[in-house]
């Protein structure tokens, strides 16, 4: 298929449906994607959500962190991805320093709908994350909260590091997790967290939690698709796995991703911080 081809039948995900999804125990099928080729490919390999991530500022604009990323690459690269697709739902990443304020999110998330046609945004964020979230939810903007590692704060933390492993930091995670589902958010990613933070996620929130280095306890997993297929340079985190190495092809390799993570074949407890 080609950018702006559809997929024959395919009806456009909605909230509803992800939530169907939790609760009917179907695994929720996530990727990262930032340009219409690569998006295209996803949706013809059944990927249920396609996230926009500020890890573009990594795996495209080649910084080392995803600090520089600004609110118009996020609109630009989702409006490169929204033009190709229809059924995955689309959630474009509010980057650094964009969720400073209640007023200055709600204007740069409106931003991310109305030109880039995002459907959800998603946020990092230490205190005001709740107060931007509740913002956000009350103009009627889909959130998903992003609980864990967060990565715009990787020099504030010196580095990339598994979070949750003690009682009171787990504890923490999941009190945010319930106060973030009461302020509106309508999902919630977990990135690198232990297996049993994810349980608690799980089990005290009523929304899909989505799940990245966080075990096979999330309603769904995602992956940054640069890692999943091979070519992301340097070292891979241990929760990644290699679709190239016997797909042979892009697409088949977003296939057999589709296929495990719907399986339940992915992740292992190899991919997980037990
Ligand atoms: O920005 C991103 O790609 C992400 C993934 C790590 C889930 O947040």
């Amino acid at each position: 298929m080609k950018a702006g081809e559809q997929s024959p039948g395919s009806k456009p995900l909605t909230l509803g449906d992800l939530r169907a999804m939790r609760e009917s125990g179907e695994p929720i099928a996530c990727l990262t994607a930032y340009d219409s080729t690569f998006a295209v490919a996803q949706e013809a390999a059944g990927v249920d959500l396609i996230l926009i991530g500020d890890t573009l500022g990594m795996v495209v604009q080649g910084h080392d962190s995803t600090v520089p990323v600004r609110v118009g690459d996020i609109i630009y690269h989702t409006q490169c991805v929204t033009r190709a697709v229809r059924r995955p739902w689309v959630v474009a990443d509010m980057p650094f320093l964009s969720v400073r304020s209640p007023q200055v999110a709600v204007e740069a998330a409106g931003r991310m709908m109305q030109e880039a046609g995002a459907r959800m945004v998603k946020l990092e964020g230490g205190e005001s994350q709740v107060a931007v979230t509740r913002a956000l939810a009350d103009q009627g903007i889909p959130v998903c909260g992003h609980l864990g590692l967060q990565p715009q704060l990787v020099h504030k933390l010196g580095g990339f590091k598994v979070q949750g492993r003690e009682a009171a930091a787990a504890q923490a995670i999941v009190d945010r997790a319930c106060e973030l589902e009461q302020a509106g958010a309508d999902m919630l990613l977990l990135e690198c967290v232990p297996n049993a933070v994810t349980q608690g996620v799980v089990a005290a929130t009523s929304v899909p939690v989505i799940g990245i280095g966080a075990g096979p306890h999330a309603h769904g997993q995602i992956l940054v698709m640069h890692d999943m297929l091979g070519v992301t340079a340097g070292r891979k985190p241990r929760f990644v796995k290699n679709y190239m190495a016997e797909a042979g092809g892009v697409e088949a390799a977003f296939a057999s991703y589709v296929g495990e993570v719907k399986s339940g074949a992915y992740p292992q407890p190899t991919h997980g911080f037990g």
